[in-house]
């Protein structure tokens, strides 16, 4: 499968929904949905009223009604909650998943694909971080029944997702090693037997492409000598200026910039003459979102880019209109400010917009009472008295300590689960938003008659390519 010369990035948390992946893929591109935080998504959705009918469409092809239905039948309210109610939670990821949480994400999955996807027969990738390592076996199942072409994923070292995709699409079962903090070496192996699970014969599955997201070709060089027997489609290379998680500065001492931003240097230089002799197609991410970028990423030995920032800005992202308009203003006047914040709880730097009233601000933040109810980037661990159990440090302070964590852990951490979910209009009510973008906005001025305009995923894909995409 030749894939295209432009991959619309995966964007969590649900900016890259199905409408935006399905409208780049038939723009000629590479449509990519976020698989980060699904199950809340379609949960929410479902709890909206499901307005369209868009996922109780996509529910109803999915291979094993029975567990669609459960799906529904849990979640689904006719005309919507109350705008000042709070969603049903729903289970909490451990290690020991409950089934209703393991179905939830099987057809979350399945829906933004199946969405994705529907009446066209271009390729359609799915994304996933691979620091939240829990949900994995079930969301590429999920993923796999509604026939994902490509599977892309980073902010850690997939090294372990290409033979969980083989097996799956030999119809076996497959394990997931899930690290455990503090005791190197020792690992809980997740197993997930869909022939078991569902008892029922399977579908045929075909195996998606598979693309790590790497930020050295080192990287890629271990990943690709661990990927023996099995493998690698490509890589997408994604520079410290792109949007979402960053990969933190190489070399020591660590140097940082009055702001306390992490900053890059030579030791951070991918080298593109090393990758290139690895013989495998590479994409590259992170301000390169215009025709001049996509000419630089050529010149460098890639076969194209992965661009984010400007499909996030686009009409058919789901980031909340209002502000979506704001940020597109504020970008085309020159005004806006990207910070390349320490507040993840991965430890990975990642990048958040300068905004009044989000948790960009400390005193939103700080107002915000401290709580984690979703927990999608927990880590598990040991306790001295041997049980696993997990925790976050943007978790309560109280808890984590309690759980055997140090303070100075959870110092400047700042909850992304619930900010982010609000940032796309799923969010509960009082939790304040937070947004993602990368260090360049240059192109809106290119796309924007005025500060007031809008653009579409296929405008944008026409400015990437000079109205040359497929060619
Ligand atoms: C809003 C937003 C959310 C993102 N979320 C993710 C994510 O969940 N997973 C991921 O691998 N990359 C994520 N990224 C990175 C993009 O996939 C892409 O690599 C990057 O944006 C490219 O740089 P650019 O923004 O300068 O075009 C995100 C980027 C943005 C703008």
């Amino acid at each position: 499968m030749k894939l295209p010369q432009i991959i619309q990035g995966g964007m969590g948390v649900g900016v890259s929904g199905y409408l935006l992946a399905r409208a780049v893929a038939l723009s000629g591109g590479l449509g990519t949905v976020s698989g980060v935080v699904a199950p809340h998504i379609l949960a929410h959705i479902l709890q909206q009223g499901d307005p369209g009918g868009h996922y109780r469409r996509a529910l109803s092809a999915f291979p094993f009604q029975s567990i669609a239905h459960n799906v529904f039948a849990k979640y689904f309210v006719e005309g919507g909650i109350p705008s000042e109610t709070a969603y049903r939670t729903i289970p909490v990821f451990s290690l020991r998943l409950p089934r209703e949480l393991v179905e939830l994400t099987l057809c979350a999955n399945f829906a933004l694909v199946w969405l994705a996807k529907e009446g066209h027969n271009y390729p359609i990738s799915i994304n996933y971080l691979e620091k939240i390592q829990i949900p994995h076996l079930y969301s590429f199942f999920g993923a796999m029944l509604a026939g994902v072409n490509v599977v892309t994923m980073g902010a850690g070292i997939p090294f372990q997702v290409p033979s969980i995709l083989d097996a799956f699409a030999q119809g076996q079962s497959a394990n997931y090693r899930v690290a455990i903090e503090g005791s190197p070496g020792e690992a809980v192996f997740m197993e997930f037997d869909p022939e078991k699970f569902f008892d029922e014969k399977l579908p045929p599955l075909k195996r998606p492409a598979f693309l790590p997201i790497v930020s050295s070709d080192s990287l890629a060089k271990i990943l690709l000598k661990k990927a023996k027997g099995t493998t690698i489609e490509g890589f997408v290379v994604e520079l410290p200026t792109a949007g979402g998680h960053n990969a933190g500065p190489r070399g020591t001492p660590k140097r940082f910039n009055d702001q306390g931003e992490p900053l890059y240097g030579e030791a951070d230089r991918v080298d593109f003459e090393e990758l290139k002799k690895l013989g495998l197609p590479f994409w590259i991410g992170g301000s390169l979102g215009s025709s001049e970028g996509l000419a630089e990423a050529l010149s460098l030995g890639a076969v194209g880019i992965q661009a984010g920032s400007i499909f996030a800005l686009a009409d058919e992202s789901g980031l909340e209109s209002k502000q979506k308009s704001h940020i597109r203003r504020q970008g085309y006047l020159g005004d806006l400010r990207v910070i390349t914040s320490q507040w993840s709880p991965t430890g990975f730097p990642f990048k958040v917009v300068a905004l009044p009233g989000t948790t960009s601000e400390d005193a939103v933040y700080q107002a915000r009472k401290r709580i984690c109810s979703m927990s999608y980037l927990i880590t598990p661990f040991r306790r001295p008295d041997g049980i696993i159990t997990s925790r976050c440090s943007a978790e309560p302070e109280k808890k984590f300590i309690h759980k055997g964590g140090d303070i100075k852990d959870t110092l400047g951490k700042r909850c992304l689960c619930q900010g982010l979910l609000a940032s796309v209009g799923l969010g509960n009510p009082d939790e304040p938003q937070i947004f993602t973008l990368g260090d360049d906005v240059s192109f809106l001025r290119k796309l924007m008659a005025d500060k007031n305009a809008a653009y579409t995923a296929a405008d944008a894909m026409i400015y990437l390519t000079r109205g040359k995409q497929g060619e």
